[in-house]
């Protein structure tokens, strides 16, 4: 895994044209556990499958019971960016990396100083009125009891993507336009089993597709490097 690491590192030095691509396993090494892995989210018990409770429908018929899961499972204390959103917050900086396109909502990338983030699901930072769109701090979301409303009487949302919902499609052709310009793609931390999220890494046109993460995905073998293991420990030696 050294040479790995090596030709990755050495990748990275002679690029300035660099886009990540992540998911739920770059914030893992912070706390905040991802969905499919053995003690991930959708392996735990809940009287509805996460999947479920994560959706449109479901939201707008049982808001109570949304609010319970997000305060519980969704909103995690004091998390704070490791040495991968840290690093890739340092490459932006050092004018390597130009976008990080994340399926994350948890604003990790941003706190570690990362400046053009583009958040495919949204952000449990935001919320709005799902009646009439005003902006709610996120505090009364994701802290208290019972279910947020709006001076209008309208439900308050968390501003993220829900299951059975679109993608914002001005950030999904952000993200198209950086990925199938870059030198350079690094793909971390997902499944890549979420459509159409995971569907952006067939637009990249490069030689150097790297995939960084635990498991293996559909896309190894497509990728130029391939390297199985934690993010934040490779991030820290490149
Ligand atoms: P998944 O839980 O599907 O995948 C996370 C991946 O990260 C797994 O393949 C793990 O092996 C890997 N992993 C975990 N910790 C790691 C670490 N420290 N270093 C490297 N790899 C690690 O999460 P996503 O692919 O992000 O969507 O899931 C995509 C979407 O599915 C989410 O955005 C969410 C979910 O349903 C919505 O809520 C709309």
């Amino acid at each position: 895994m050294e040479t790995e690491i090596l030709k990755l590192k050495q990748w990275v030095a002679e690029s300035d044209n660099i886009v990540f691509f992540g998911g739920a396993g770059v914030s893992t090494e912070s706390g905040i556990p991802d969905f499919r892995s053995v003690d991930g989210l959708y392996n735990q018990k809940w009287k509805y499958p996460p999947e479920t409770i994560l959706s449109h429908s479901f939201f707008e018929r049982w808001p109570e019971e949304y609010y319970r899961f997000h305060r519980e499972k969704l909103v995690i204390e004091g998390v704070k960016p490791n040495r991968a959103h840290l690093r890739l917050a340092e490459l932006e900086r050092e004018g390597k990396l130009k976008a990080v396109v994340t399926q994350n909502i948890d604003g990790l990338h941003q706190a570690a100083g990362s400046k053009n983030v583009l958040e495919l699901h949204g952000s449990i930072l935001r919320a709005y009125c799902s009646r009439c769109r005003k902006p709610y701090s996120a505090d009364a979301m994701n802290h208290g009891t019972g279910v947020p409303r709006c001076s209008c009487g309208g439900v308050i949302r968390p501003d993220i993507v829900l299951y059975e919902e679109p993608l914002d499609q001005e950030i999904m052709s952000r993200a198209l336009h950086y990925i199938r310009n870059a030198d350079m793609l690094i793909v971390g931390g997902t499944s890549l089993n979420v459509y159409p999220a995971a569907g952006l890494i067939d637009y990249y046109r490069g030689q150097k597709l790297v995939l960084v993460n635990l498991s293996s995905t559909p896309y190894d073998q497509y990728a130029d490097l391939v390297i199985h293991e934690k993010i934040g420990e490779v991030f820290s030696q490149i």
